[in-house]
């Protein structure tokens, strides 16, 4: 006689012995790279390869909750498949027109606890790289869940070296890269760029961070790299209510490191644009500013004998910048709150108020007679709380002065920012990653678009919110004035391939005055003066700083003459050359022009690089204006070294790049023939 136990103990036995392991798979559309998502052990696994070489081995998926058990998944439901190839067009850019063209596959994971029931993923496969975002669209509206834990789980196999620096530091996103073997990663930001053996670089990140912690990856000593999301002061990763989708994991996959740096899943992932009327308020462009000054400790952000932002010095500054077409004078330090040790400030800082050597109508008005834009600022020292409690007002306040740019900032120790509870909240939890979408949209409404410092690493959510312009987030120019130490000429052919998979950088580039009276080497820029010109078209942003003071441009107007030329909106980009850590050669075409820019950039070493020109239209013939280092050339001893020369070019020729130790090449290629 068969028991009722024994009939339930034979099913469960069914069950496990055989476990029919349900699998779904899809292929890139060049069909090389093919995804495939199981459910095994109780599971849910994806992996990935390409052609033979697994990229991804199988990898845990899903998220945890909070007063639930772990699930278990028993089966894969409701594969479905779709297929895209179409073009959209951006706004702004390092490119005009976007090809987006990828296949999806979308699963449900059935589990057998109440939030994880129904799991849906959506896998999506490009040629060039894949995402997947988990969607929790059975969870009922306004039931409130907390998220303790991030499966998501990226098993690599075989040797990688990597690029990264350790997440957490008190400095945020502003370190140096270290070079090592992959599995030395502890706890990584993204985008996490490696080099592998097997000849592929993969670069993990995510698209389309909103109302979710940003995501780091942990090593576990063996080349698996696992979510770790930053928490919330009570250690829970998220709060959500009702149904939520995630944002995208994502991993580029390439051969070289141009073709990260050129993939443009993360803004093909994020939602198309929500401000059509964008064109009208915000252009791509050029800004000097009060700022530089501040950081040699010439001035002073705050009040004093020695205030930079006083009106008669912005009106210098707007003077210089209408005579060499400029579009904005950033100025910082006007508002009070800077007195003191300002770092300090997060709860003083007031955004209405001026101090009273800085007349803000008067300056507004002097900037229309002169046709360039005072840029606001808004340091908020990390107090968000202090800041959203008045940025309704401090946004009005600027768009009744005409000012449709903003630059923010938060410098404060990472896992210190104060939430409205008094709370200690990581820079990149969800609570600021809301907080830093909220500024967006608010300025939006209002015409303004945002340049944050010290922010949440890019997602690609320019392409939903074009006015969300730069940011910076990596070691930008600001550290080449303070030393202990500068960044080392290797920085700049990193950052390329890691920082700016994420998009564009407010790096803040163009300093002119490098030897500084005699600076010792790692308390100035370390780079040469062509190399300056460089970082224009090799750090991509919509809006580009001459970061120097106006006389030290007024010293060096034949190379200044680049930075007048150089535009910063793009029509095509292609990275042309790269070793990461050792070189990078990018070239740019301007956006409804015929003319093309190239910007190479070295590290220690001298380099000479060949470089075709089959990228300028074939037929044509071109003015190559080269800014190149100069005869003894070299970051140490020479660094002002510059060499300007021209030459006539057509797509048939090639050219040599000479870089010298620290050094660059900056060329524009000038369109003769105009006629079609
Ligand atoms: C840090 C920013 O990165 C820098 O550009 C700014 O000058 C200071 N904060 C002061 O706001
Ligand atoms: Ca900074």
């Amino acid at each position: 006689m068969i028991s009722k136990t024994s009939l339930l103990f034979g099913l469960s036995m069914l069950a496990i012995a055989s476990p029919a392991a349900a699998r779904e798979c899809a292929q890139s559309p060049d069909k090389r790279l093919e995804l495939c998502v199981s459910v095994e052990g109780g599971e849910a696994l994806y992996e990935v390869k390409r052609g033979n070489v697994t990229v991804i081995a199988p990898s845990r998926l899903g998220l945890r909750f909070a007063g639930e058990a772990d699930p278990r998944f028993t089966a894969i439901g409701h594969a479905k498949r779709s297929s895209v190839d179409t073009s959209w067009e951006q706004p702004w850019g390092e490119q005009r027109l976007i090809r987006d063209h990828h296949n999806d596959l979308s699963v449900t994971l059935a589990g057998d606890t109440a939030l994880n029931k129904a799991v849906g993923v959506t896998f999506r496969l490009f040629d060039d790289g894949f995402g997947f975002r988990y969607d929790y669209a059975a969870i009922p509206a306004g039931q409130t869940v907390s998220v303790t834990t991030d499966q998501t789980q990226f098993r690599t196999v075989g040797a990688y070296q990597a690029w990264w620096y350790q997440g957490l530091g008190q400095e945020r996103d502003e370190y140096l890269y270290t070079q090592t073997d992959a599995r030395r990663i502890t706890l990584a930001e993204t985008p996490l760029t490696l080099k592998g053996d097997n000849g592929l670089y993969l670069s993990f990140h995510e698209a389309a961070l909103v109302d979710f912690p940003s995501m780091l990856l942990e090593g576990n000593g063996a080349g698996t790299y696992s979510a770790w999301l930053m928490p919330w002061p009570d250690g829970t990763l998220a709060k959500k209510a009702g149904p939520f989708t995630t944002p995208w994991r994502t991993v580029l996959v390439g051969e070289t490191p141009g073709a990260l740096a050129d993939s443009r899943i993360a803004l093909n992932l994020n939602e198309p644009n929500k401000l059509p009327d964008i064109g009208k308020w915000f252009k791509p462009g050029k800004y000097v500013g009060i700022w530089w000054e501040m950081h040699l400790e010439k001035s002073t952000w705050g009040s004093g004998p020695t205030h930079g932002a006083n009106t008669a010095n912005v009106k210098r500054y707007i003077d210089f910048a209408a005579k060499y077409g400029f579009d904005g004078v950033l100025v910082e330090g006007w508002n009070k709150g800077w007195d003191g040790d300002w770092i300090a400030n997060g709860d003083k800082f007031s955004f209405a108020e001026a101090y009273p050597d800085f007349d803000l109508p008067e300056i507004t008005r002097y900037g229309k007679t002169r046709g360039v834009k005072l840029i606001g600022h808004h340091e908020t020292g990390g107090g968000i709380e202090n800041y959203a409690r008045q940025l309704d007002a401090a946004l009005e306040l600027y768009a009744d002065n005409g000012v449709s740019l903003i630059k923010t900032g938060y410098v404060r120790h990472s896992g210190t920012i104060v939430d409205g509870d008094g709370g200690r909240q990581w820079f990149a939890g969800q609570y600021a990653v809301h907080h830093h979408l909220d500024v967006v949209k608010r300025a939006a409404k209002l015409h303004i678009a945002i340049n944050t410092h010290e922010p949440v690493k890019d997602t690609g959510l320019r392409r939903t919110w074009p006015n969300w312009v730069s940011r910076e987030g990596a070691r930008g120019q600001e550290f080449n004035a303070w030393g202990n130490p500068t960044n080392p000429p290797e920085h700049m052919t990193i950052l390329p391939f890691t920082r700016m998979l994420a998009g564009p950088m407010d790096y803040t580039p163009g300093i002119f005055d490098i030897a500084r009276s005699g600076k010792e080497l790692t308390r100035r820029v370390q780079s040469t003066l062509a190399t300056q010109l460089a970082e224009y078209i090799v750090i991509y942003s919509p809006i580009q700083m001459a970061a120097d003071l106006p006389e030290n441009y007024e010293a060096r107007l034949d190379a200044f003459q680049f930075i007048r030329d150089v535009p910063a909106d793009w029509e095509v980009s292609h990275t042309l050359q790269s070793a990461i850590g050792d070189y990078v050669v990018i070239a740019r075409q301007p956006r409804g022009q015929g003319d093309w820019y190239l910007g190479g950039i070295t590290d220690e070493e001298a380099r000479k690089l060949t470089q075709r020109l089959d990228f300028l239209a074939p037929g044509k013939r071109y003015e190559a204006q080269i800014y190149a280092d100069g005869p003894g050339a070299d970051y140490r001893t020479n660094p002002a070294a510059l060499t300007i020369s021209k030459r006539l070019v057509t797509s048939a020729d090639s050219l040599d790049l000479a870089m010298a130790p620290g050094g660059g090449v900056a060329i524009r290629f000038k369109l003769l023939d105009t006629r079609p």
